[in-house]
């Protein structure tokens, strides 16, 4: 039988706030219908998601560290604690997944302190700036990935 593979979203600070916290900067979907697509995206896929927002940092390590031996890819939006958290940083080493970090603004157009993120060296790629629909790419960059990984194990069991 073929593998599921499901991937984890993680939602930082204040991002439960789409659609009401400024939308000029965040456009007026919620969190609710961003989600909705996404999961419209896995089923086509026939791969699981589950969703995850928290405004505590400790809260997001420990959802990133049960990731490890249940999730096979992570898409992460960590909002504020991208540009301070190197104790999320080091739990997306430590779990070692493929992770695509999403920001809906273009921070590179913003306040200087937005402008570093200490998680995207550890992330394989990076979403910047094209509001909610940068969930929607980094979706279809996480299911190459687990095409990528599903042709390898392909391989290698032909190999045997
Ligand atoms: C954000 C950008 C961060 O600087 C900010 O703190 C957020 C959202 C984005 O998606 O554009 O909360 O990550």
């Amino acid at each position: 039988m073929q593998k599921k593979f499901k991937i984890m979203v993680i939602q930082g600070p204040n991002l439960n706030m789409l659609g009401v916290r400024e939308p000029n900067l965040y456009g007026s979907m919620k969190l609710e219908d961003i989600h909705a697509q996404m999961k419209v995206v896995a089923d086509q896929y026939g791969a699981e998601i589950e969703f995850f927002q928290s405004n505590f940092e400790g809260e997001i390590v420990d959802k990133i560290q049960e990731c490890l031996g249940d999730s096979d890819g992570i898409i992460i939006n960590p909002a504020a604690y991208s540009h301070t958290s190197v104790a999320i940083r080091d739990a997306i080493s430590a779990v070692g997944l493929p992770t695509i970090e999403v920001h809906i603004s273009n921070v590179y157009r913003r306040e200087e302190f937005r402008q570093k993120s200490l998680i995207s060296a550890v992330a394989n790629g990076v979403i910047v700036g094209f509001g909610p629909v940068g969930y929607h790419l980094a979706m279809i960059g996480m299911l190459q990935i687990f095409d990528q990984i599903k042709a390898v194990l392909a391989s290698q069991q032909n190999a045997q």
